[in-house]
């Protein structure tokens, strides 16, 4: 598919058919991800993929808990709930892990009173950056091979607890989550605002 229909036709798709998604399809995935630019081209990202139902909804179960305990009843809750753990219903589950990376300006830091946290704020986190380029070149991917994904954070709630399940270990850390499969139903985009609320041109 041409690149433009494939950024056309991405929407977040959050209802999934039963199908499988085949594994030479999710590694073609993972190998366009991993084609993404990144900081000083670290690549500071590990994509472990879940297919195993019951490792889902173990994965979901952890989150409903996590939302359980932080947020008061409320009315938002359930819709919380439901944005966050719908992926216990998808066929594949695509977790991204991040590890951090060394820039260049790193090395000056003994001679600043800054940390490398202090860094990557003031350069705007070009890790967090590089990881974004890579979900959506998944997703785009995902497009492209006939399938459809939805990029996930609310499950972060739970990201202790799903680095446990996971086995995700230092100095690895979960940052977010894409769930893959064909879509069920009707595609429905979403809202964009209008090109020209969004560009300037400083010719
Ligand atoms: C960083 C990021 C985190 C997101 N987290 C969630 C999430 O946890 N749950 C969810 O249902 N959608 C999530 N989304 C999807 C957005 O809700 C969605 O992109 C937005 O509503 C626009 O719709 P569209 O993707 O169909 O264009 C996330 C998107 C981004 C970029």
């Amino acid at each position: 598919m041409e690149l433009a229909d494939c950024i056309q036709k991405r929407a977040s798709i959050r209802k999934y058919a039963s199908d499988p998604v085949s594994e030479t399809d999710l590694r073609e995935m993972i190998r366009r991800a991993g084609m993404a630019p990144s900081v000083n081209n670290s690549q500071p990202w590990q994509f472990i993929v879940v297919t195993h139902k019951a490792l889902l909804e173990q994965a979901a179960g952890r989150v409903h808990e996590k939302i359980d305990t932080l947020f008061p009843p409320a009315k938002v809750k359930s819709t919380v709930d439901h944005f966050s753990t719908f992926f216990e219903n998808a066929p594949a589950v695509i977790f991204v892990a991040i590890k951090p990376y060394s820039a260049i300006a790193d090395k000056m830091l003994d001679q600043m009173d800054l940390s490398h946290e202090d860094l990557n704020s003031i350069r705007r986190y070009p890790d967090l950056q590089s990881i974004g380029a890579a979900v959506e070149h998944l997703l785009l991917s995902a497009v492209d091979l006939g399938y459809g994904g939805c990029w996930l954070s609310g499950l972060m709630v739970a990201r202790k607890e799903l680095e446990e399940l996971l086995q995700i270990r230092q100095p690895w850390s979960l940052v977010a989550a894409v769930s893959v499969g064909k879509p069920a139903g009707h595609t429905v985009q979403s809202e964009k605002k209008p090109l020209d609320e969004i560009f300037t041109l400083i010719a």
